[in-house]
């Protein structure tokens, strides 16, 4: 359903810091899968999730998704069928707009023809609705700017804008990576909900291997702009990922990058 092919992009071209990251590089991901991808700090996840939601542009290659060639859409027209979640936990939201604002904006973007008002008072209910599945409390704090959020409040309020519109694909890039290890268990148990629940196509980077067997049907790693393994979660243990995993981490990759 997403198609990347023979994507290349590389930084600062030309110059003494060039860095290629992808060459040629080609990507598949299945309907309604949630594919876990790892990969070495630096070597392109990142930059291929820029790439794919349109933050950044390509060299060359095309991202098709669902047949259709997204090339030429920019970043907000993308926004309406790709959701993103980002690491850093005020990086999804707007910390000084409040729950119902940060809601209706997300909302709003993923309309065609927008409403003249931000706020839609017919679906404040639907956003209660909503709301309430997280558990959270966040229902009764609509008015709360989200500044006065917990990191893990802010990603779970990310996590439902990015699907509350049932994205044709998700990007999930460390979305639990800033958080304390219960609050970062309860996200990920309400991303596995929200996935399955809407049938939502995902991409999840994660720098965590048990994070990533658990949650993922599919598990792809990369390494210097290459797909160096690409398994069903089902095939790989725990053990044997972390080792895979580890000798790639290790100080060559970084002195080899330097
Ligand atoms: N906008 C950019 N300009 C220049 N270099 C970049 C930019 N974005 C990423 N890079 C470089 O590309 C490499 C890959 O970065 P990134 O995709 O963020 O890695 P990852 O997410 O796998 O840790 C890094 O060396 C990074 O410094
Ligand atoms: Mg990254």
């Amino acid at each position: 359903m997403l198609e990347i092919k023979n994507l290349t992009k590389a930084f600062n071209t030309g110059t003494e810091n060039e860095a290629t990251i992808f060459k040629g590089f080609n990507f598949q991901i299945n309907k309604g899968e949630c594919t876990g991808i790892l990969g070495a700090n630096g070597c392109g996840k990142s930059t291929l999730f820029n790439i794919i939601s349109g933050v950044l542009v390509q060299d060359e290659g095309d991202i098709i998704l669902n047949g259709e060639n997204i090339n030429k859409l920019k970043e907000n027209e993308r926004a309406r069928f790709i959701g993103r979640v980002h690491q850093d936990p005020s990086m999804g939201v707007s910390p000084s707009l409040t729950i119902l604002e940060n809601i209706s904006l997300s909302d709003k973007k993923c309309q065609r023809f927008g409403l003249r008002k931000l706020i839609n008072k017919n679906k404040i209910e639907f956003y209660r609705e909503i709301l309430k599945t997280l558990d959270l409390g966040l229902e009764n704090k609509l008015d709360t700017q989200v500044k006065f959020l917990s990191g893990g409040q802010r990603q779970s309020l990310s996590l439902l804008m990015a699907t509350m519109n049932k994205p044709q694909l998700l990007l999930l890039d460390e979305h639990t990576a800033a958080l304390d290890p219960k609050t970062s268990h309860l996200i990920m148990e309400k991303t596995r909900e929200l996935i399955a629940d809407n049938g939502i196509t995902t991409m999840m980077i994660s720098h965590n291997v048990r994070d990533a067997i658990k949650y993922s049907d599919r598990i792809v790693m990369l390494d210097k702009g290459k797909v160096i393994l690409d398994v069903n979660n089902a095939n790989i243990t725990e053990k044997e990922l972390l080792n895979i995993y580890n000798s790639r981490n290790s100080g060559l990759v970084f002195q080899e990058a330097v």
